[in-house]
This record gives C-alpha cells, structure tokens and sequence, in this order.
C-alpha cells in the first residue's frame, strides 16, 4: 500500500498497527490517531445536532426488537449521513481502512454504518458484544473520540475484555480526542464506565452483507 492511498484525516502508520493488533489479540487502541481539525469539526457538529435537538436516545436491538433501556445505556445518537464536509471526510477515511482491512486480512467488509455519541454526565453503556454469533453483520466496531481535554477525572473510560475470558479487563480507553479504538464485534466484550464529563464520539461498524433467505438484514 502507498501512502498516497490514505487521506491526512487518519494517521497512515496507524492502518499497519491496527491490522496487526486486530490479528493478533482482536483489539486496537491509538492515541493522537485522527487529525485535530476534524475531531474538532465533529465535536463542533455534534455540539450543534445537541442544541438543535437532533439527538435519539439510544436503545439496544435491531429493526423491531429496537427498545429504549437506560438501565443499560445512557448516550443520545445521530447517524452519519454524509450531510457535512467533515462526516463526509470521516466516511472517506473510514473507507480507506474498510479497504485496507480487506485487503490484508479478506474479512469481505462490505458497508460501514456509525452514529455521533453524546453521553451526559452519569451515563454509561453497560458491558456487551456489538454483535451476535450466528448472524454476523456487524463484523469490525470502531470508537473515534472526540472531546478534547478529557479530565483526569472525567471516567467514561470504556473498558475492553478479554475475548477467551470476559470477567479480565485488558485495557481501559480515556476517551481523548484523536483517540481511535477498533475491535472484533462478535468476541470483544467492552463497556463505557459512568462518566462524569459530557463525552462525545462516533461509534461505527464494518458490517458483512447479512441479507439472509433473501430477507435484507435490518438496515440498523
Ligand atoms: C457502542 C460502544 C463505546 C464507546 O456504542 O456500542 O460500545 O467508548 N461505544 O463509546
Ligand atoms: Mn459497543
């Protein structure tokens, strides 16, 4: 791959640690990975689709069995739908790594669908899988956060266990802007700790072509 092939919105050295971190342990967290402008840009969207009233709360389950449970998790959503220049730069380098993935490790990813994450103080997102074994659409999740200046005690942390053993926690992410994390949607059990600092990110998934019996999968 040349770096000709990658736009400055995400760090080119990143795509090689990611696909190797991916293989190796079926995660990946990176630091100072998206350019600061554009989180930025996106915070500052993402502040404006607040004040508008433009956020969902957020539920669990797909299609029908879609249901509101704060019990489990907090934040309100929007879905990316390429109507700003910096969701439509975001969507570009997500592409890139869509590609990158499926070059090097044939995982056939064939959309990627995400939505702006708003947390308020004291939400969370208990632990779960982004996906179910057995009807594998959502195959790749990915976490780009977007607050900058994140307190040392602002929690919100989201928490990464171990696929082989979900009760070890491997890693825990402050939600930092430029920080990126990636990881398997069916085997990596992650949660988002209470936070006490509105959070902001873009949650999305790399999703396999699902449409089963010629019944087309949920859109979402
Ligand atoms: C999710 C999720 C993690 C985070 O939206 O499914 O797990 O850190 N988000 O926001
Ligand atoms: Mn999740």
């Amino acid at each position: 791959m040349t770096t000709s092939s990658v736009t400055p919105a995400f760090s080119f050295e990143a795509h090689n640690a990611l696909i190797d971190a991916l293989v190796e342990k079926g995660w990946y967290v990176g630091t100072d990975i998206i350019d600061p402008a554009l989180c930025e840009a996106l915070a500052q969207e993402l502040s404006r689709l607040k004040a508008a009233q433009a956020l969902e709360e957020a539920g669990i389950g797909r299609g029908q069995q879609h249901h509101l449970r704060k019990d489990i998790r907090g934040d309100a959503i929007h879905w990316l739908n390429r109507e700003s220049e910096a969701q439509r730069t975001y969507l570009e380098a997500m592409q890139h790594l869509q590609t990158a993935l499926n070059q090097t490790l044939f995982l056939g990813l064939f959309e990627f669908e995400a939505h702006f994450a708003h947390y308020p103080a004291g939400a969370f997102y208990k632990r779960h899988l982004d996906s179910f074994r057995g009807r594998a659409n959502r195959v790749v999740s990915t976490v780009s956060y977007l607050t900058a200046n994140w307190p040392t005690d602002g929690g919100g942390e989201m928490v990464i266990f171990d696929p082989q053993d979900p009760e070890r926690e491997v890693a825990r992410v402050i939600p930092e802007a430029g920080t990126f994390a990636c990881f398997l949607s069916e085997t990596v059990p992650h949660e988002v700790l209470p936070t006490r600092h509105p959070r902001a990110s873009i949650a999305g998934w790399f999703r396999r072509n699902a449409s089963q019996n010629g019944v087309l999968d949920p859109a979402r």
